[in-house]
């Protein structure tokens, strides 16, 4: 399930967030590739202990925190610390898959990559192409978002940054090691969840959502790993 999750931040957060960004040591995106997307990877990262990154990252992990849409439709055991990049003068990052498990930094825990996530702190309209590509079943989806917004996709889907022709596309990135691994199964509790939300608040409908509320718990009891 491709997601749009709005406003993670507001578009006043998003331009602070441009303005520490713009003074942060930007270093080549290379650092943290797999041997297969190493050569297709045209971009600039912060280092994950860089106190810029530190910082903006713990913001964004408290947002989604506290995301209705994204807390139901991720179901997050753990979400990885975002790390931040950044395209400009043709930058790019060609077709390529984000690799199962990932190290947590700082820890020797790693985590399983369910869903990759990407906040756009860059305005649409400040650069040129730099389109998030996701290839799925129904072919591929192309996505340019409002700052502070985010996408949040299955992990294992084939994805690409399309050139960035002009200006420059800032953007964060993370990774969740959701309670439900499959896909589909997540995308039955988020759609069971949004149903029981959008029965009317009515006597009438209380045993109905008490009991939609039990087959949701019923079926994450089934599918959740902790
Ligand atoms: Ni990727």
């Amino acid at each position: 399930m491709l997601l749009h999750i709005p406003e993670v931040l507001s578009a006043g957060e998003a331009e602070e967030f441009r303005r520490a960004l713009e003074e942060a040591a930007w270093v080549d995106g290379r650092g943290t590739a797999g041997h297969l997307s190493a050569p297709v990877k045209h971009n600039s990262q912060l280092h994950w202990q860089d106190p810029v990154a530190v910082r903006l990252g713990g913001l964004i992990v408290a947002r989604l925190e506290r995301h209705p849409m994204f807390l139901s439709a991720a179901l997050p055991r753990e979400v990885l610390a975002p790390l931040f990049n950044r395209y400009d003068g043709g930058g790019s990052y060609g077709p390529h898959i984000d690799g199962a498990i990932r190290p947590v930094d700082g820890s020797s825990r790693k985590i399983r990559t369910d869903l990759s996530m990407t906040l756009m702190l860059s305005d649409p309209a400040d650069y040129g192409g730099g389109e998030l590509r996701i290839e799925d079943r129904a072919g591929g989806r192309s996505i340019k978002l409002p700052a502070g917004d985010a996408i949040l996709y299955p992990a294992n889907s084939v994805h690409q940054v399309t050139p960035v022709t002009r200006g420059i596309r800032l953007a964060a990135f993370t990774w969740i090691q959701s309670l439900v691994r499959d896909d589909s199964d997540r995308a039955t509790l988020f759609e069971l969840d949004a149903a029981i939300l959008r029965l009317p608040e009515d006597p009438a409908t209380d045993a109905a959502r008490l009991q939609l509320t039990n087959i949701y718990h019923s079926l994450l009891r089934r599918w959740a790993d902790l």
